[in-house]
This record gives C-alpha cells, structure tokens and sequence, in this order.
C-alpha cells in the first residue's frame, strides 16, 4: 500500500510547515514539495493539518479492578483509540500475587493478540515485589522492550517505600522509568474513618477523601527517593496545583521528576460530584477531580515543560452497573475510573490550541513526539522521512459535538457530554493503512482487527 498526501501543513513539535507526504508501506519514505508519485491512494490535505497519531501511555483494557474489570478490551479499546486519533497505546499490565513479572508481560500480551487494531505496548505493574521479581527489570528493558514501571502507593497493592527504592536503583541501572500512582494511602484511610463514621459516603465525599495534600506529599516523598538513588521517576496522573509544585520544585534541584496530566484534571473540577442523584459516581476516579485553579496550574505546567506528557487514564465502567453495583451507598466501593481514550486529541486541541492555552507544537508534544522519547518509542511520534506511518489529518475547523453514542468506547456514557469541540481527524492512519475517517456527523473504524502489533520500547535516554 502506498499513499500520498498532498498540500497539508507538517505539524512538529517545534514549527510547522507545508509539504507533500509519500508513504510507502508502515513508513513515511519522503516528504518534499510537488510530489507525483504513484499511489494506492492520494489525499487532499488542503487546509488540513498532518499530525503525528498520538500516543496514550496510560490506558487500563480488560483489567481486573475492585470486584469488576475495565470495560473497553484490546478490541473496543484500540477501537476507540483509533477513532480518536490515538495510534499507539501503552497499556498497564498488574502483576498478580505469585506470577513473575514477565510472565505477566507474556499473559497480557495474549489477551492482545489477534484484536488490536493500531500499535501496542505494556507497563509492567510491580504488585508482588518479591526479590526476584525486582531481578527481572534486566529482562523486562533489553528482551522484553518494556522499559517502564508502574507503582502505585495506595490500592491494597500498593508498594512501600523500600521497595520504590530497591526498584529505583534497578532501573536506574538499565535505562527503566518507574511510574508513580502519587497519594499518600494514611491521609486516605484517615479521611475515610473519619468520612465513615460522620455517614458522609456519596461520591461527592470520594474527593473530600483524597484531599490535595495525599497528592502532593507522595510526590515529595516518591521524589526524595529519586534523589536519593540519581534515578527519575514519572508521576501519573498528576492532578493537583500542590503536586504539580512538587514536581517542580524537584526539577528546578535538577532531580529528574517527569508528569503526565490527563484532559479530565485540565477541563472537570470538583463541581462534577455535586451532580443531581448518583451521578457524581461518573467521576470518581483516583486522584479525584480538583478545584478550577488546579486546572489552570496544570496548563501552565505543560507551557514550563514541568508536564511532559498528556495521557488518558482510560478505565471506564458503565454508570448503569458498574459505577453503582457495590458503591450506591459507599463511594469507597465505586471502580475508581473514567474513559477518555477516545477524546484525548480532540479536547487537547479544542480547549487547548483553539482557546490558546496552548501551541499546536505542544499539543504535538504531549501527545506524540515527547511521549514517544518518554517511552522509547523510536519509530513513533514524529512526522518524519523513516518514522511509522502514524498520522491523523487533522481539519482544524471541524465541529463535532461529543456524546456517548458516537463514540466507539465500550462504556455507557463520556465525562465529557454534550461538549462542543473545534477540530476533528477527517483520516487516521497505522503504519500507512487507514483504520478510521469522519463520515460527515463522526468517525467510522475502518481498520483491520488484529493488525495492531507489540512494539519493543528502548530504555529511557534523557529527556
Ligand atoms: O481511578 C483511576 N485512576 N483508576 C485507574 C487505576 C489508576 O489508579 O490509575
Ligand atoms: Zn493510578
Ligand atoms: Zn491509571
């Protein structure tokens, strides 16, 4: 297959320019001015903006979560992410009781094969950090192409402090990055005592349980331990003006702290759990939601480079079953989640680069091009002569008002209802094959079931 895109504007990281595209196979193998090669398939992208596909490095498919298990597969789930733009998912991979970390890479690996439908990789979850398993971080970054970690300090399978050290010096040695669920779990537990004991258990509380502070203290202590080992972290789903400060502070001493923030602490506050009936449920996902200023914090942290990256923390369970099957009554029973792989590129640019919060060249950052160098991604992210053919073109004009019934995500409602967005994909591609395109009211699939492959990441070079 071959395809040549004509007239569009090239969007990077750093500027923009107009140019033609020929892509020939999974690779983009020139880009140049008047191009007139033969072509499978020629595209007007007049008036048009060739992105780099985005990348979501933090999504949930099919995993197993507080008596349930996230509802978008690898199918639904890449799906979705194709429909949004997104053309590469890294996905979380917890490791159970007893099962050695590879292993576990082995295991969700299968439960991908033959259903996704653009590009993949795994985070392996330490959640039984046995010394052995410490000992296979080695094996996981030079064989296995998964270089990144995550922990987490709350959920009962959360890790200590010892251990973020121990596996810390581990990856240091070997170019890993450990990912960082960031909350103090003694805050948590005391506000839920005391939350418990006062009957205050609707969603609304779920926030009041998890107050900034659990936040910004477990940034400060995950980022104490990487000065004390010289090796880095990266703080998922930072969502607080105080973390944020953290996150900060450590950079500006040098200490190689990294952010992700997601759309939803960018664009929902605290008000969301005051919705009518059970509705604050939607929401309740950990951290919780903040106030307006965390918000903005946030968006000034992408403009200073303290946030690098923009993922999903896609984890969606159906409000009619899911959100209310054990925690009608008890906010602390609801599954902590939300979707979002599906809106991540459309809510950046709309509420980003048409409101002016931020460049266009960033939203190609922190969502392609930086992620990509994040997580080794070498042949991702960049509209470059020798990357994978992942691009999205991109009409910036485009409206589309977002509703879960024109979104492929396999979850009952969006966070994001009833928002009007500017800017839509009119074609995505996955290594030079169409998998989605605007029909005129929203996107279609139109890829392959199981085209989709494992990508090995290289280690973590600098950032
Ligand atoms: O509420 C959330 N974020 N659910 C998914 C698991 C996690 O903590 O990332
Ligand atoms: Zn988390
Ligand atoms: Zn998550």
């Amino acid at each position: 297959m071959s395809l040549l895109i004509k007239g569009g504007t090239i969007v990077t990281s750093t500027g923009r320019y107009n140019a033609d595209l020929f892509v020939d196979g999974d690779k983009i193998k020139t880009i140049g001015t008047d191009l007139d090669m033969p072509a499978d398939e020629v595209v007007d992208a007049k008036g048009k903006f060739v992105l780099p596909g985005a990348i979501d490095p933090h999504t949930h498919l099919a995993m197993p979560f507080m008596g349930t298990h996230a509802q978008d597969d690898y199918q639904t789930g890449t799906i979705a992410a194709a429909c949004g733009g997104v053309t590469t998912v890294v996905d979380f991979d917890l490791q159970q009781k007893g099962e050695s970390l590879l292993d576990a890479i082995e295991r969700k690996k299968s439960w991908a094969d033959g259903k996704t439908v653009v590009d993949f990789s795994l985070h392996p979850a330490v959640m039984d950090p046995r010394p052995e398993v410490i000992a296979e971080v080695k094996k996981a970054i030079l064989d296995y192409g998964t270089p990144s970690f995550k922990i987490f300090m709350v959920y009962d399978f959360r890790v200590d402090d010892a251990t973020m050290i121990k596996l810390l010096e581990e990856t240091k040695k070997y170019g890993g990055l450990v990912q960082v669920h960031a909350e103090n779990v003694y805050i948590i537990q005391h506000m839920n005592e005391i939350l418990e004991k006062e009957g205050k258990l609707t969603p609304y509380y779920h926030a009041v349980s998890r107050p900034n502070i659990a936040e910004e203290e477990a940034v400060s202590r995950a980022a104490k331990m990487v000065e004390l080992t010289g090796s880095r972290i990266y703080i998922v789903h930072l969502s607080s003006k105080e973390g944020l400060f953290k996150v900060k502070e450590a950079r500006d001493r040098g200490i190689d702290v990294f952010a992700e923030t997601c759309p939803q602490y960018l664009l929902l506050d605290e008000e969301r759990y005051k919705e009518s009936g059970f509705n604050g449920a939607k929401y309740v996902m950990s951290p919780p939601l903040r106030t307006k200023e965390s918000n903005d914090a946030l968006w000034t942290g992408i403009n200073s480079g303290d946030v690098q990256v923009v993922a999903t923390d896609h984890c969606p369970f159906d409000f009619n079953g899911k959100k209310d099957m054990f925690g009608k009554d008890d906010y602390k029973k609801i599954p902590n989640g939300a979707p979002g792989i599906e809106t991540l590129l459309m809510l950046l640019h709309s509420e980003g680069v048409a409101k002016g919060r931020i460049t266009l060249e960033k939203m190609v950052d922190v969502l392609s091009t930086g992620t990509a160098r994040m997580f080794g991604l070498k042949d991702k992210g960049a509209v470059e002569v020798g990357k994978d053919a992942d691009l999205v073109i991109f009409d910036p004009n485009q409206k589309f008002t977002i509703t879960q019934s024109k979104l492929h995500m396999n979850v009952d409602y969006t966070p994001f209802e009833g928002r009007e967005v500017t800017g839509m994909p009119v074609a995505v591609y996955s290594r030079g094959k169409k998998v989605a395109e605007w029909n005129g009211t929203q996107m279609d699939f139109v890829g392959e079931i199981g085209r989709g492959k494992f990508i090995k990441r290289e280690p973590f070079e600098g950032f």
